[in-house]
């Protein structure tokens, strides 16, 4: 037998339970998607968008990748961003960071490798921007989990510094930006920047990325 039977057997076993509940569900997901929210998350299995937030699928446009990160290089996130803003029309953005984070961790430990380490080059530089606040806390955990905080916020600024994101506000296009972090331990989501809503919204965003 297969390895991944059982995994075969959990998807069926949801389909089925999902028509259950609803004859319609699959036929009417066929149809299109009309999600209000986008999610830019770090790809840590942990931290599952629509299993945190409870929600079934279709409500939810997800990008992933390490360290929860929009990089103004970054094709693939730029791509999800214009097809969710202006296709999708989603009203919500969320960067989403989680405590506990493999990759904010890996700027303070710096491993040695091919991929992770320019990815994580930008957190890394958040890291020194931020150097006398890091340094005041007492344990690893606290720093790795304040820069976590940090590293969301910088992203919101990211976000809302790309022409795709300014271009939406100047058309008066109904588009939020959210910063977010998860706690592990307890499964809560905490709001860090307040709903970001216009340029001038980002101007204080932007004066909580320097020290
Ligand atoms: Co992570």
């Amino acid at each position: 037998m297969n390895d991944l039977e059982d995994l075969l057997q959990r998807n069926s076993n949801w389909a089925k339970s999902r028509k259950n509940e609803d004859s319609e569900f699959f036929a009417a997901a066929a149809k299109q998607q009309n999600p209000e929210y986008c999610w830019i998350g770090c790809s840590d299995s942990r931290v599952s968008p629509s299993q945190i937030l409870d929600l079934p699928p279709g409500n939810i446009f997800v990008h992933r990748n390490i360290a929860n990160q929009v990089n103004v290089n970054d094709i693939n996130c730029l791509s999800v961003l214009e097809y969710a803003i202006y296709f999708l029309e989603v009203k919500h953005i969320i960067v989403c960071g989680h405590t506990g984070c493999g990759g904010i961790e890996s700027a303070f430990n710096k491993p040695s490798s091919k991929f992770i380490n320019p990815w994580i080059d930008n957190i890394l530089k958040i890291r020194i921007d931020h150097k006398s606040d890091l340094d005041a806390l007492s344990c690893k955990a606290e720093r790795s989990n304040r820069l976590s905080e940090l590293n969301v916020v910088n992203q919101i600024a990211n976000l809302g510094n790309l022409s795709l994101v300014k271009d939406a506000w100047i058309k008066k296009l109904d588009l939020s930006l959210h910063g977010w972090i998860y706690n592990l331990s307890t499964g809560i989501l905490r709001d860090l920047t307040g709903a970001v809503s216009s340029l001038s919204d980002l101007i204080f965003i932007r004066s909580l990325c320097t020290n």
